[in-house]
């Protein structure tokens, strides 16, 4: 059957849906049903039929995708769009018999500690790494290693993430970290220094094809220390050719050690001594935006259409997912103190300006802007276009330095 009859399930419909389910909905005219656990979601508002089920709870998803069946609804593929949720899709795939990864891969995916004990036992490149089951056995454990990244096992946008140099932090690290594990677990890793990029793209039939590259941003690392906040980045890559392509080796090789045959892969990769290195790879869209705008813009590549396609049961040429490098495009955030917001300036200026791919804030007047501790308080974003890296990288600081967002103590 053709995609444009079909129906889609995207899990996820908060703000960074939006984008892409207007792409799947142009590029496809697939009918699309968008679950999310909050029923003011604009993703749902978007939806031929919204699903209300937490995207982080497998049970109650397939449980409102049942209902949905039962009442004459259909679905043909399923799609994790800017939620870390692929144990959702492979719980409702694996139900329903439509493509898409193992449960048990898709838990690898999601377990920082269990893809590390797959990725280590493949080969493939890596920090070396330990489980840290309580905070006074931490130091003894990394005493020789330091620097050390302290993380919890599961949890997402560098949540309780902290780059520890000195070995009286790490008590203190452990408890951060495992305040933000749902299952409390908590891991450590040998810091590597270089270039960090994320990637991201398709695997198809068991093979890595990466769509488009972006340089991180971690300029503001002394500044957030010890908590390791990304200031956006910038595409294309400005890495050499052969860099990257040792980047999709591993990569490839990860997501086999994983059992990842199929869907989209999104990695953070460090280019550590010259090396490619994995820190994580994740078997679902990204949030962020860079799936949506800035590959397509900076290489040419409409991967969210390609990966909807590829939910849907289409067969995808490797070909279309080559990437092209073009245009530039960069990221970066407003940061704030912490406290309630009072005035805020500069976002329309921004959004009205021809370069301007994407500018908005988080918060409002009357707002908290917490203490920054992970890429949740990152208060406003803005994307720029320049006519190659460098220009985008200008125009974005630029805009950014021109938003004021002022607070008090609440
Ligand atoms: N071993 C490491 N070496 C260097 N940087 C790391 C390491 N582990 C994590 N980081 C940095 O911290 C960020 C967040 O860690 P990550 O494991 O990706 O957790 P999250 O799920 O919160 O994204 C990474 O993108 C990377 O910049
Ligand atoms: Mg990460």
């Amino acid at each position: 059957m053709n995609s444009a009859r079909k129906t889609l399930l995207v899990i996820s419909g908060g703000t960074e849906t939006v984008e892409g389910i207007r792409q799947i909905r142009e590029d496809l005219g697939t009918r699309i049903v968008v679950s999310d656990g909050n029923p003011k979601a604009p993703g749902l508002a978007l939806a031929d039929h919204a699903l209300i089920a937490n995207p982080y709870d497998p049970e109650e998803t397939l449980s409102a995708v049942r209902g949905f069946l039962g009442n004459g609804g259909r679905i043909d593929g399923v799609l994790c769009l800017a939620c870390d949720a692929p144990h959702t899709a492979a719980a409702v795939t694996a139900a329903l018999g439509l493509p898409g990864i193992s449960p048990a891969a898709a838990r690898a995916a999601t377990d920082k500690l269990l893809m590390k004990e797959k990725l280590s036992a493949a080969g493939v490149r890596i920090p070396w790494f330990a489980a840290a089951p309580d905070a006074a056995s931490l130091p003894a454990l990394v005493a020789d290693r330091l620097p050390v990244i302290v993380k919890p096992v599961d949890s997402r946008g560098a949540r309780g993430v902290t780059l520890i140099r000195r070995a009286e932090d790490l008590p203190h690290a452990w408890h951060l970290a495992a305040e933000q594990s749902p299952s409390g677990r908590v891991m450590t890793e040998a810091y590597l220094d270089g270039p960090q990029l994320s990637t991201e793209g398709l695997v198809i039939e068991g093979s890595c094809h990466n769509a488009g590259y972006a340089d991180r941003n971690y300029s503001r690392l002394e500044q957030f220390a010890p908590h390791v906040i990304e200031d956006g980045g910038e595409l294309p890559s400005r890495l050499a050719p052969p860099v990257l392509a040792d980047a999709d080796e591993q990569l490839g090789r990860a997501a086999r050690a994983l059992g990842i045959s199929f869907g989209p892969l999104k990695g953070d990769v460090v280019i550590h001594r010259g090396r490619a290195h994995i820190i994580e790879v994740a078997a679902r869209l990204s949030g962020g935006y860079l799936c949506t705008y800035e590959i397509p813009i900076s290489y040419g590549v409409p991967l969210v259409p390609l990966a909807a396609r590829q939910a849907l049961g289409e067969r995808i040429d490797p070909k279309a997912l080559r990437p092209r490098p073009g245009p530039g495009t960069c990221q970066r955030f407003v940061f704030p103190a912490a406290g309630r917001v009072i005035a805020m300036e500069g976002i329309e200026a921004v959004r009205a300006r021809d370069d301007c791919i994407l500018c908005e804030s988080r918060f409002a007047v009357g707002d908290i802007i917490p203490p920054l501790a992970s890429h949740v308080g990152r208060a406003a974003v803005v994307i720029m276009r320049g006519h190659d890296r460098e220009d985008a990288v200008r125009r974005a600081n630029e805009a950014a330095a021109s938003i004021r967002i002022e607070t008090a103590a609440p």
